[in-house]
């Protein structure tokens, strides 16, 4: 048996071909779900921001500290042997996790924003040239906007910005007029935290290749909910983070297509990216060591395997079966219970991922408040621009609310948030004078 066969992980609740997902049985494989928050069992509606974390994925950290911590890639002795089998064995796993065609095309990062700025300071420093056009779209996370924002600005280049249809939809008749025989680089987020939005990718990038453009995807909030087929989008790059699909903090992806990351100059320097140093210059190791500068985030890599192993062993058809069937559900309540509530989003859920954001119209509450209040009564939601700045400036709303499923979550989280809603309204409605 080989140091990556110890990590097998299936979770409790593998179900036959096409029964739906068991998230009953998922949910006794995540310890802090029986936790309790200010008095109340924890509802957990903040997974747009981080996952929870099975008991496989904690396990696999503790296993590693325990059993094979070492540094990767260097030492001659049977630890680091170890350690670096199971890091590489995330590598494999990762690429099969979005069907990449080759592993060497996985680069670790500490983070989705890192594997972006990875991107723009090597490809796009080279690419980009006074009066490029560089597309992206209104729904943008700020990790996918403040990165070309930078590049542009050192490159005298232009940022441009797709709309939204007045639904909500990522709207490609704007896009394709957008696109120019300047147009160098289309960087798109796969679905919006905080709309839920899912962009057309594969469509995206036809459209971007036929005017010359390199494709960017953001994948964070897609890997974790949704199949993702690199090779099928036909996008140039895609980034993800292993916190929000079950893993640990502190490990990103950026995958890219091989000729094009090996085309590319290193993005940090120092130990193990090198090929030979010599006393003025220095060559670079092969894709993908050119791009892991240093001593990597070992055990957390390692650990992401098992959260990997768990969600393909539950199937990411019945992960998105599951989430769909929650927002569907949320929409149906939170409009029954509360009509007055202004939900953003798409209502059509082809085109709709598990993220509901929303404001309170007629008491106008702050999204902070309502937080507050959610969270007295152990609902945890996010509040406020959700890192979306110019997102927030297009709904022509300050801020908002926002509560995001995954696959632990039940229709009773769902009942529990509008109840908690309820009681928001109760202290804001204003009280009549005897
Ligand atoms: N991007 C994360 C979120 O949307 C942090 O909450």
């Amino acid at each position: 048996m080989s140091a990556t066969d110890t990590l097998t992980t299936a979770p409790a609740a593998v179900a036959e071909a096409g029964d739906p997902l068991d998230e009953q049985a998922i949910r006794r494989d995540f310890p802090i779900l029986s936790t309790e928050v200010n008095g109340r069992p924890l509802v957990y509606l903040d997974n747009a921001a981080t996952s929870q974390k099975p008991r496989q994925v904690i396990q696999a950290l503790v296993d590693y500290y325990e059993k094979q911590n070492s540094n990767i890639h260097r030492a001659a002795h049977t630890l680091a042997a170890r350690a670096t089998d199971l890091y590489e064995g995330t590598r494999t796993r990762a690429a099969a996790f979005i069907n990449a065609p080759d592993s060497r095309e996985i680069v670790f990062t500490r983070n989705t924003t890192e594997a972006l700025n990875l991107v723009a300071y090597t490809w796009g420093l080279e690419h980009i040239h006074k009066g490029d056009e560089i597309i992206v779209s209104q729904m943008e996370h700020h990790s996918n906007l403040v990165p070309w924002q930078r590049l542009a600005e050192a490159r005298e280049a232009h940022l441009k910005y797709v709309p939204l249809t007045p639904t909500h939809k990522f709207d490609v008749a704007a896009f394709t007029a957008l696109l120019g025989p300047r147009t160098k680089l289309v960087a798109i987020s796969h679905m919006s935290n905080v709309l839920g939005t899912i962009a057309p990718v594969q469509e995206i990038c036809r459209l971007a290749h036929q005017a010359g453009a390199v494709v960017v995807v953001d994948g964070a909030q897609s890997a974790p909910h949704l199949p993702v087929d690199v090779q099928q989008i036909g996008c140039d790059f895609f980034a993800f983070s292993a916190h929000k699909m079950l893993g640990p903090t502190g490990v990103g992806v950026l995958w890219g297509r091989f000729e094009l990351l090996e085309a590319m100059p290193p993005f940090l320097s120092g130990g193990s990216m090198i090929g030979q140093v010599q006393w003025q210059r220095s060559t670079w190791a092969p894709v993908p060591q050119k791009f892991e500068a240093g001593t990597p985030n070992i055990g957390d890599v390692i650990a992401f395997s098992a959260a990997l192993d768990y969600l393909t062993a539950i199937g990411m058809e019945r992960v998105r079966a599951h989430e769909r069937e929650m927002t569907e559900y949320a929409l149906h309540v939170l409009k029954e219970d509360h009509p007055d509530l202004q939900v953003y989003g798409p209502n059509d859920l082809d085109w709709r991922g598990g993220v509901v954001s929303f404001n309170m119209a007629d008491l106008h509450p702050h999204p902070h408040d309502v937080g507050q209040l959610l969270d007295d009564q152990g609902v945890a939601i996010r509040a406020g621009q959700h890192c979306c700045g110019p997102l927030h400036l297009a709904l022509g709303a300050p801020a908002s609310a926002r509560a995001s499923f995954y696959i632990y979550n039940t229709r009773a989280d769902v009942e529990a948030l509008s109840h908690g809603l309820q009681l928001v309204k109760k202290t804001f409605r204003p009280r009549r004078r005897p």
